[in-house]
């Protein structure tokens, strides 16, 4: 049995769907067979990260609703062949039903080590359906204190549906937290009330990867991805909290 991952958050735009890719292929390039579903219906970015945009043809909807088999509408990566991406559907009427979610998460775990479910921003019916599958969640939250607060809630919603859960801190950065109001990670940490799985710093290098579908350069944010990675495989990697 695979990892089944929610990748949530209260708040959005605070990088869930570039956590989803970077952590996939990282894992993927590290020899893991990765596959991540998108279900942010109505509002996919998914295939401009991933750069398929151009291969993708059928999406999850085709695939739940029974229109496609899930070998036509699953594509990989061009940057590593373990990697591989179902896009959300284009139209917010395409609605996923949270059992045929599930009923299709089951029949490709055996052929994934780690799928993640990149999950629509807030507490709505996408997050309703993604709890509905996952086993367990990631949180990803910015310093913002909005943001970390709005991580509380979703962190209270998953504990209520039986979830593990651990936070990804994203965006951080250092002297900006050094000069407040912005919260210092600790106090992130406890507002959300999740365990700390890493910390990802502010970085033009992986916004402009994740705008054009490519791999991160080596640094800083190749690094933290790295330790992500290494600490989902159970290795122990000290967290570098500033
Ligand atoms: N650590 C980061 N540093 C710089 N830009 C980032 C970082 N994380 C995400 N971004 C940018 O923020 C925007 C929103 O990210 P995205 O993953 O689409 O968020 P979400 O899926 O939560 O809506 C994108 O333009 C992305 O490139
Ligand atoms: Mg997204």
């Amino acid at each position: 049995m695979g990892e089944l991952m929610l990748v949530t958050s209260g708040k959005g735009g605070v990088g869930k769907s570039t956590v989803s890719f970077y952590t996939g292929l990282t894992l993927a390039l590290r020899g893991r067979k990765v596959l991540i579903i998108e279900l942010d219906t109505g509002l996919r970015s998914l295939d401009v990260i991933a750069g398929i945009s151009e291969q993708t043809v059928y999406h999850l909807g085709d695939v739940t609703a029974g229109r496609v088999k899930p070998s036509e509408a699953i594509v990989s990566s061009p940057l590593c062949k373990n990697l591989q991406l179902l896009c959300a559907p284009f139209s917010p009427e395409d609605r996923i039903e949270p059992h045929r979610l599930a009923w299709l998460c089951q029949g490709l775990d055996r052929f994934y080590d780690y799928t993640f479910l990149d999950a629509p921003a807030g507490i709505g019916y996408g997050f309703k359906v993604g709890c509905t599958a996952a086993r367990s969640a990631l949180i990803v939250a910015t310093p913002d204190p909005i943001s970390a607060r709005d991580g509380g809630v979703v962190c209270d919603l998953l504990a209520e549906a039986g979830i593990t859960r651990r936070l990804i801190i994203n965006r951080v950065d250092a002297k900006a937290v050094a000069r407040g109001p912005i919260s210092d990670l600790d106090e992130v940490i406890d507002t959300v009330g999740a365990r700390l799985l890493g910390v990802l710093p502010e970085s033009t290098a992986l916004h402009l990867a994740a705008v054009s579908g490519r791999a991160l350069p080596e640094g800083e944010a190749a690094t933290a991805f790295a330790n992500i990675a290494r600490r989902l495989e159970g290795e122990q990697v000290p967290l570098a909290v500033q």
